[in-house]
């Protein structure tokens, strides 16, 4: 099980949450997701996929916390260069439920930590947002947050913003194996289009 006290340590964030319903509701997803999956009790030991080791891409709690923090940097920018203003609590809120779900998704095998196959966790999370009673606009920001599986089209701002900033919180690239573009062309079983110049790198 994981404990609320358990998700306020690793995601000290919630906290900073000024919505009084926003904060709860962060929490009440990790508890929703952990009622349907009691196996996790340490979320520092979740990675980003089965098929990408902490030990090189880091753990699910930097790419959340990287979420958060981006969002705390773009505010101030989009506010200063084109007037708009994004609600950081909601982006917060966001950020801390977006991939609670992956504790349903990942689950514990003889053959190691396996992934259900054909399960949206992006799709799942707003689902779940919305059976809590949250916010349509933070449901739509998390299904739709994911490249990878069937598109989600964004439809506010806040969601294409959201599903732009997903991949860059990710310490996934070329230099490690196949970087998050190639990984998510590849879930999504789509190969190189046919065409008759392709790109040659420097010799
Ligand atoms: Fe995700
Ligand atoms: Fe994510």
């Amino acid at each position: 099980m994981l404990t609320t006290g358990h998700v306020l340590e690793v995601f000290p964030g919630i906290g900073a949450i000024a919505d009084r319903r926003l904060r709860q509701l962060s929490l009440d997803v990790w508890r929703y997701v952990s009622d349907r999956n009691p196996t996790w009790s340490d979320i520092g030991l979740i990675p980003l996929h089965p098929t990408l080791p902490i030990a090189t891409h880091g753990t699910l709690i930097a790419h959340v916390a990287a979420m958060a923090r981006l969002a705390e940097t773009l505010a101030p920018l989009y506010r200063e260069l084109w007037a708009q203003g994004l609600d950081l609590d909601t982006f917060r809120a966001a950020a801390y439920v977006h991939d609670a779900a992956k504790v349903i998704e990942f689950t514990d095998s003889p053959a190691g930590l396996q992934a259900i196959a054909g399960y949206n966790h992006a799709i799942e999370a707003g689902r779940i947002v919305r059976e809590l009673g949250g916010p349509e606009g933070l449901a739509h920001m998390c299904e739709a947050h994911s490249f990878t599986g069937p598109l989600v089209l964004p439809r506010t701002r806040d969601a294409q913003l959201f599903l732009l900033m997903d991949p860059i919180c990710l310490n996934v690239f070329p230099e490690q194996g196949p970087g998050v573009f190639e990984r998510h062309l590849k879930a999504n079983g789509w190969d190189a289009p046919q065409t008759l110049e392709r790109y040659r790198p420097p010799r």
